[in-house]
């Protein structure tokens, strides 16, 4: 089956009510137990002043930091969730997919930009992580949360490629699931490289029940910096 970045953005724009009222609701147990205090926790390990919340959402995190004295810049490719952002937050928010980011004229670099469950194509990803070199202060890091891939990669093979998506586990609200490109820890690691970060830590937030990592986190710098 042949899968693209495309279907991902359709699926988001569909799916824009239900994800909101999903995080408000907190229904996503792993989120409320451990992963949304795990990237709070790897952000304030050095506050930014200024940071950029690369596919915020609804805008949670955004909120969340900007509560704490951050200056937060929100993007993401759905205008009915920037449209929520801006209703309930002070932060600036607008609407730009990573395809079309290199048009975005952003006059400011940030200290952090952050990547929260929001890496889910292929060339998407690649141009995200791409883009934000270039957005970077001086000693700026890149933080991205994502699926552990070894959880994530049940019985299939573990390579990279695209994946199937699903919404098992949501309500029934939520439709057309989107595909998602799997990466293994060295896939990661290589994007990494061939854009010219270097990976500084890997965080593996556990379950408290499992005991099995609900996610991984990659803290990276520009390779420059170092
Ligand atoms: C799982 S949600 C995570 C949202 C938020 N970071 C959070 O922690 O709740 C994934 C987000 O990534 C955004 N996204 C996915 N692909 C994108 C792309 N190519 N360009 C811009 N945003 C994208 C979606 O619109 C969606 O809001």
């Amino acid at each position: 089956m042949l899968f693209t970045d495309s279907e991902i953005i359709r699926s988001w724009h569909v799916n824009a009510a239900p994800w909101t009222k999903a995080i408000e609701r907190e229904e996503i147990e792993s989120r409320k137990l451990i992963t949304n205090q795990a990237i709070i926790n790897v952000i304030l390990e050095e506050p930014p002043l200024e940071l950029l919340d690369l596919g915020c959402g609804e805008g949670w995190l955004a909120r969340e930091l900007a509560s704490k004295g951050i200056n937060v810049f929100g993007i993401d490719a759905v205008p009915e969730l920037i449209e929520k952002c801006k209703q309930r937050g002070d932060a600036n928010f607008v609407v730009c997919t990573y395809e079309n980011l290199s048009l975005l004229k952003l006059d400011k670099k940030f200290d952090s930009i952050v990547c929260n469950f929001s890496l889910i194509g292929k060339e998407s990803s690649e141009l995200a992580v791409h883009f934000s070199l270039n957005q970077l202060k001086a000693n700026g890091r890149l933080i991205i949360q994502t699926l552990h891939p070894l959880i994530a990669c049940g019985d299939l093979a573990y390579m990279d490629g695209w994946r199937p998506g699903s919404w098992s586990g949501f309500s029934e609200d939520f439709k057309e699931p989107a595909p998602w490109y799997f990466r293994t820890i060295e896939g990661w690691c290589r994007l990494f490289e061939r854009s010219k970060f270097r990976l500084l830590s890997i965080y593996e937030p556990l379950h408290p029940r499992t005991q099995k990592p609900a996610s991984i986190i990659f803290e990276c710098v520009p390779e420059a910096d170092l």
